[in-house]
């Protein structure tokens, strides 16, 4: 049995905290659980990290934006995903293919058409079994980002108005597709989210044992 879990939202919407609560709560129910992240998440894609988000590339264009992005993912399917996938075990990802048509899709405004074929060619056609999906209000996702002790990245310096579009972007791909998707209100406590996030989950385990 194996399970592919993303996690999506703004940035400064507690994604990687709900992330490492997940993980942590299907080790001790005794599942196999392995972790990545986007971009990066292996050796090359690591690499493929630095260069998105490094602010001194400010001349990165949407296209070039979009096709790290992609190799980055392709590397992460092939060497990493697929193959814990194949073992039976459960892969969580902070952020996947809807990272890419919520902030180059519904952001950056490239072609929807170019991006689902695009993201097809990267993940071989493998979709998230379920999308947790952290809503935070811009507003507040920009406060917190203001006062985070991390270091800002490339994509941390686009405006109110981008975010904006990303968030709504988000919401209207959760609306069409119920079954994929759990909108989660970051504004909750992290227990309370924690809890949501878990029990559906722990749902659909029980579903596919
Ligand atoms: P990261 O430092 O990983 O932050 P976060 O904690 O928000 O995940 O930054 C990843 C940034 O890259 C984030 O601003 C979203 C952006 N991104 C895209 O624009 N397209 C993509 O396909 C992916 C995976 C990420």
């Amino acid at each position: 049995m194996s399970l592919f879990i993303t996690f999506e939202g703004i940035d400064g919407a507690g994604k990687s905290t709900q992330f490492r609560l997940v993980a942590e709560r299907l080790q001790q129910l005794g599942y196999s659980v392995c972790c990545a992240r986007e971009p990066g998440g292996t050796a090359i894609g690591d690499q493929i990290r630095q260069l998105l988000h490094d602010v001194k590339n400010k001349e990165m264009t949407a296209e070039a934006e979009i096709l790290l992005y992609s190799a980055s993912r392709a590397q992460l399917v092939r060497e990493f995903i697929l193959p814990h996938l194949a073992n039976g075990e459960i892969v969580l990802c902070d952020r996947y293919a809807d990272s890419t048509y919520a902030y180059q899709g519904y952001g950056r405004k490239l072609d929807f058409a170019m991006l689902r074929w695009l993201t097809n060619f990267a993940t071989q056609g493998l979709r998230a079994d379920l999308i947790v999906y952290l809503d935070l209000d811009v507003t507040e996702g920009l406060r917190r980002k203001a006062t985070s002790p991390e270091a800002l990245n490339r994509m941390d310096q686009l405006g109110r108005a981008f975010y904006e579009q990303v968030q709504q972007g988000y919401l209207e791909m959760a609306k069409t597709e119920p079954e994929r998707w759990l909108i989660v209100d970051a504004a909750a406590p992290i227990a309370e989210m924690n809890q949501l996030i878990c029990q559906r989950i722990e749902k659909m385990l029980r579903f596919v044992a």
